[in-house]
């Protein structure tokens, strides 16, 4: 059997948030020349998750009004965000960008011994000013404010004598604006592959990166995450912001809290792992699947409830696109090779989704397969595993009639999000498109356009798959998937 872990549904290690912010400016030097820059003026007040509207909402309902900005006409061309796709080796991790919004974005970056860290940020290529945090730490985690929406800033980042090559970041756009994001599950112990999957991401010049989860095989073994991710991305991540789900291999460990700038949403540091946010057009709702995101039979638990308010907000309900994405799909017809134990998750399958078909969501992303299944679930909620990113691959073990198609291959997700058509490309490392579903904002529940290629193979069949009636009815009764 492969090294997925068994999946537990409550994981009990506390965690906090690292961070190290700044509250100082100065001039700047952010082409590394020693020319003297303009003056600076931004606010960034030690307070890294304070500065950070997260579009979600919450206070909207709260104070039950919608307090987020009108949306603004949506231009039918989505503009391409060219990537410098250069790794930088110059700090041991980073730099890399998480939150961006219309006005603001965190960097962060890893530094081997503790030391001092700042940002040189200008508008273009131009220097302009500095944002210092505050002490020294080794993670470095820096949020930017009073930035210009959809605009592209130049910035390296400094760290004692140490400067970051020059590289460049995209506010988000205005809410409204169509965009394009990448989306890839479960790399974990696949690097190499992983690096042809980031390749190929950054071909299609996406605006924003989405994980499903499963990003390192053992989240508790520090150097994992560079080796497995912030490694092979990092060419990526210098370049395009990372809106991360949690897999079970992530093991809830304080490295993803430390590592991950999130928006919090209450006290408990643990619920940055399930948030929401809206960029462009779309409102997203990402889910941690091993914490209680259902209720208990009639009991609301804190994140049932949080879940159930997201997806009926009026952030989510204004949006043009409403997505949710988590480590686990609800249907799942592949599994491990020789251990066809586990056909999905039963509250994704038997709660979440019913509640996002309710609220209208239009899709739902989830990775812990490894491979690539679409189908429709709920009478209109896409639903697409692309648990392909690198990860040893699965085989077919089942038939759901919620799916359609199944293929196991390493890939990731296009997806070109318009004003009106809402397009996902599977795509092998190389750029072939080998399937594709559009969907029409107008009419929920409808695909405009699907594929797969004509040539794509049946799926690779699981040699444990005749022994899977059995199987099955032990996952519905209660036994852990795998
Ligand atoms: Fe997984």
């Amino acid at each position: 059997m492969r090294g997925k872990l068994v999946v537990t549904l409550v994981l009990l290690l506390l965690a906090a948030v690292g961070c190290s912010t700044g509250d100082d400016e100065e001039l700047a030097d952010l082409d590394g020349d020693g020319d003297a820059a303009v003056d600076g003026d931004v606010d960034a007040d030690g307070d890294a998750e304070a500065d950070l509207p997260d579009g979600d909402g919450d206070a909207a309902e709260e104070e039950g009004e919608d307090d987020s900005p009108p949306p603004v006409e949506c231009r039918p061309e989505i503009p391409l965000r060219p990537l410098d796709f250069a790794a930088d080796e110059t700090f041991d991790l980073g730099p890399y960008l998480m939150q961006p919004t219309p006005t603001g974005i965190v960097v962060m970056w890893r530094t081997i011994e503790e030391t001092d860290g700042a940002v040189l940020l200008g508008e273009g290529d131009e220097p302009e000013r500095t944002i210092e945090q505050e002490g020294i730490s080794t993670i470095h985690e820096i949020p930017i404010d009073g930035l210009e929406p959809d605009t592209r800033y130049g910035y390296r980042v400094r760290s004692g004598e140490l400067v970051s090559a020059l590289h460049h970041f995209h506010t988000a756009p205005e809410p409204g604006q169509g965009f394009r994001f990448a989306l890839w599950g479960d790399n974990q112990n696949g690097p190499e592959v992983f690096q042809t999957v980031v390749a190929g991401i950054a071909a299609v010049q996406p605006h924003i990166l989405l994980g499903v989860g499963d990003h390192v095989q053992t989240g508790s073994e520090d150097a994992l995450w560079k080796d497995q991710l912030f490694g092979p991305a990092r060419a990526l991540f210098h370049e395009a912001a990372f809106f991360p789900a949690i897999g079970n291999h992530e093991q809830n460990s304080q490295n993803l809290y430390d590592l991950y700038s999130l928006p919090p949403w209450s006290d408990d540091p643990q619920n940055e792992s399930n948030y929401s946010y809206t960029y462009g057009n779309t409102f997203f709702l990402v889910i941690n699947v091993f914490r209680i995101f259902f209720p208990l039979g009639d009991h609301e638990t804190e994140l049932s409830q949080w879940i159930r308010e997201q997806a009926a907000s009026p952030a989510a309900q204004a949006a043009a696109w409403r997505i949710a994405y988590a480590h686990e799909p609800g249907y799942s017809e592949g599994w491990g090779n020789g251990s066809c134990t586990y056909d999905g998750n039963q509250p994704v399958r038997g709660w979440l989704l019913p509640l996002l078909a309710e609220n209208r969501f239009h899709a739902y992303f989830a990775g812990h397969t490894h491979g690539y299944e679409r189908g429709v679930v709920e009478g209109g909620v896409v639903e697409i595993i692309s648990g392909g990113g690198g990860g040893g691959l699965d085989a077919w073990c089942l038939d759901w009639p919620e799916t359609t198609v199944a293929h196991y291959a390493h890939h990731f997700l296009n997806v070109e999000v318009g004003c009106d058509t809402l397009r996902i490309e599977a795509t092998y490392p190389d750029g072939e498109v080998f399937d594709w579903v559009e969907l029409a904002s107008d009419s929920w529940g409808t695909l405009v356009d699907e594929g797969p290629a004509e040539d794509l193979p049946p799926p690779v069949v699981n040699i444990d798959s005749p022994t899977l009636g059995e199987q099955r009815v032990r996952t519905l009764a209660g036994a852990a998937g795998k």
